[in-house]
């Protein structure tokens, strides 16, 4: 028999929606095989806020996200190739995905200069500052060792019009040349190309066609949920979705509300991440099908119900709401107990909208899903 050669990212659907774009499928990647759709939790510093890789495991967490600027900066391309990569460093045997680090900077940090070179940005550490190029985030990328790394692009805010995002969308297509030819480890790592372009129908669908003449195992849209209205984020998704290749994975970068990711999913959309689900828990609020609950509220002072009747996580399994509220001014402990419960309900969102899809039935878990999050609330 012949030997097949081992590719960074083998892409299998599995079923489709005949009525939406929905499908459902298995990325074969380096560490681990996942399904989708799937939510990749965020986990900036190479830790998860509030929860440990045992307990990712255990809550059927599959892929997670991890951040190139941040770990570029600490503790360094250098330490971590020692290291033997950061899955080993940090325990983490399944698979892993980094972002490129341009857009923490410029979206979260506002400390970037950007020109044709790369993200100029000083130090939240109090170093020097430093040059982010496209070829320096991939040598952080390829030293970090993730099963899939993104194109260092050229992000703006999403309410950036005129020639800025003409230079943004092009120059995200120059830096992704740049990328590919600096990128070191092809056979294990899949490089993903980031459309641009803001709002601009014309140039997102150009930002799109560049990307799709490259030799690239999977395509990320970027420069989204950053307040643009919905139906403008619907417009622009489907824009890219519907032509790009079927057989190869698709995600939106930075879209973690249920209602945004069941709306995705209908337009063909197999990838999310999002810092919404460990944020919020550290806020004290808990993720239902109806939306959140603050439990700092006094409401919750002597309500004796789990979060969730319905949710089976450990959390809601063994504590109650009042129990929560009490604990909220001990950070940890409640941080802890309300990650756990969160990143399982939206773990649980995506297994339930892949069997849906498997079942036949997407539109029917379309409907139930928006009729509860539209019911009263708790
Ligand atoms: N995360 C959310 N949106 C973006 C984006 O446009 N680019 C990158 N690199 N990461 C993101
Ligand atoms: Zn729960």
């Amino acid at each position: 028999m012949t030997q097949l050669t081992k590719s960074s990212l083998k892409f299998t659907l599995i079923s489709e929606c005949n009525v939406s774009n929905a499908r459902t499928g298995v990325m074969n990647l380096t560490h681990y095989n996942v399904e989708t759709p799937v939510f990749m939790p965020v986990g900036t510093q190479g830790t998860l806020k509030g929860i440990l890789p045992d307990q990712l495991e255990q809550i059927d967490c599959q892929i997670i996200l991890a951040n190139a600027y941040h770990l570029g900066v600490r503790p360094g391309p250098d330490l971590l190739k020692k290291a033997g990569g950061l899955h080993k460093f940090m325990n983490w045997n399944r698979a892993l995905l980094t972002d490129s680090g341009g857009f923490q900077m410029v979206s979260l940090l506002k400390l970037a200069k950007i020109t044709e070179k790369g993200v100029k940005f000083k130090s939240p550490y109090g170093a020097d500052d430093c040059m982010l190029t496209p070829e320096e985030s991939i040598r952080i990328q390829n030293a970090i060792g993730a099963d899939i790394i993104m194109q260092l692009d050229d992000v703006i805010a999403t309410n950036i019009t005129g020639s800025r995002v003409e230079e943004s969308t092009f120059r995200t297509s120059r830096w992704l040349d740049r990328c590919l030819v600096a990128h070191e480890r092809p056979h294990d790592q899949a490089i993903f190309p980031i459309v641009q372009g803001a709002i601009d129908e014309r140039l997102r669908l150009i930002s799109t066609q560049l990307h799709m003449e490259k030799d690239v195992k999977g395509y990320a849209l970027g420069g989204l949920s950053g307040g643009e209205s919905k139906n403008i984020f619907w417009k622009m998704v489907l824009l890219s979705s519907k032509i790009l290749p079927k057989e190869k994975p698709r995600y939106v970068m930075g879209v973690g509300f249920a209602l945004d990711i069941v709306i995705c999913c209908a337009l063909g959309i197999d990838m999310f991440d999002c810092v919404f689900p460990t944020r919020t828990a550290r806020f004290g609020c808990a993720l239902i099908p109806s939306g959140q609950i603050n439990l700092k509220l006094n409401k919750y002072k002597f309500d004796f119900q789990p979060i969730d009747n319905e949710c089976k996580c450990s959390t809601c399994k063994r504590y109650t709401r009042a129990y929560l509220h009490s604990i909220i001014p001990m950070q940890a402990v409640a941080c802890h107990l309300l990650t756990i419960h969160n990143l399982y309900f939206q773990i649980s969102l995506m297994r339930s909208i892949r069997e849906s899809i498997k079942r036949n039935m997407f539109p029917q878990f379309v409907k139930e899903f928006i009729s509860k999050v539209y019911s009263h609330r708790p």
